[in-house]
């Protein structure tokens, strides 16, 4: 039977064997749900940055500059981390470099996995049929806050499990724990996420708009994928 984990921080992602396997790289407030909607509104491609200065030497090689640090977009970025700037006309055929707090580090730190796809409510049925269709054992990465787990991309974790369980066996309390709070939760989501510590960062700038939009399941198929250091539809 094939396996499913979960890392619930990137700081224990050295605890996961990830060679060979399939990386569901999740960060709900709100790095993948960016990238989720902005590759299936028709960016061409999504580079995961780790810092702000490579952002910008990308920037002058033509891509736009997005992302934030602290839930804050960076000044000299062109766009911010909110989903809804992923569905502009500006953005269709761009290619754009993506800079967060916790997402793209996470992604980033994925690199030894075989695939690394990008998870989300928005894309949670495609990403669910995706690993059920693969031949290969899977560990769904949760982004955090800076190395501590968050209630968001645990709840994200336990969807997945939820929707593969019948099929995979879970690996790990961490599996256990992630189903257990979506089973107990799975008819809240919404008011449960917004909860969470990032929710309320980003609810005190006012973007509580985003934090609805981020919960919301199944709005888009695509399944991105990291292919030589972009992130592809
Ligand atoms: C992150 O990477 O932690 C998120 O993108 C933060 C945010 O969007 O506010």
């Amino acid at each position: 039977m094939k396996t499913i984990e979960v890392c619930l921080t990137p700081d224990l992602i050295h605890q996961h064997e990830l060679s060979g396997k399939i990386v569901v790289v999740v960060d709900i407030f709100r790095a993948t749900s960016c990238i989720v909607t902005g590759l299936a509104h028709g960016v061409e491609s999504m580079k995961p940055v780790g810092e702000v200065e490579e952002t910008k030497a990308l920037g002058k090689k033509g891509y736009l500059m997005a992302g934030e640090r602290g839930g804050i977009k960076v000044p000299e970025f062109d766009m911010g981390n909110s989903p809804f700037e992923y569905q502009a006309d500006e953005v269709k055929g761009k290619k754009i470099a993506i800079s967060t707090t916790n997402g793209s580090q996470a992604i980033i730190k994925s690199a030894e996995a075989q695939e690394i796809i990008i998870g989300a409510f928005l894309n949670l049925e495609s990403i669910a049929q995706y690993v059920l269709q693969s031949k290969i054992n899977v560990v769904i990465h949760c982004a955090g806050w800076k190395g501590t787990p968050n209630l968001e991309d645990t709840l994200f974790a336990g969807a997945l499990i939820d929707e593969c369980v019948e099929e995979m066996g879970t690996v790990g309390d961490s599996a256990l724990v992630a189903h257990q709070l979506y089973i107990a939760n799975h008819e809240n989501l919404f008011g449960i996420a917004k909860q969470s510590s990032h929710a309320e960062r980003l609810s005190g700038f006012g973007i509580e708009e985003d934090l609805e939009f981020c919960m919301t399941e199944n709005e888009y198929q695509v399944v991105p994928k990291l292919e030589d250091g972009e992130i592809v539809g």
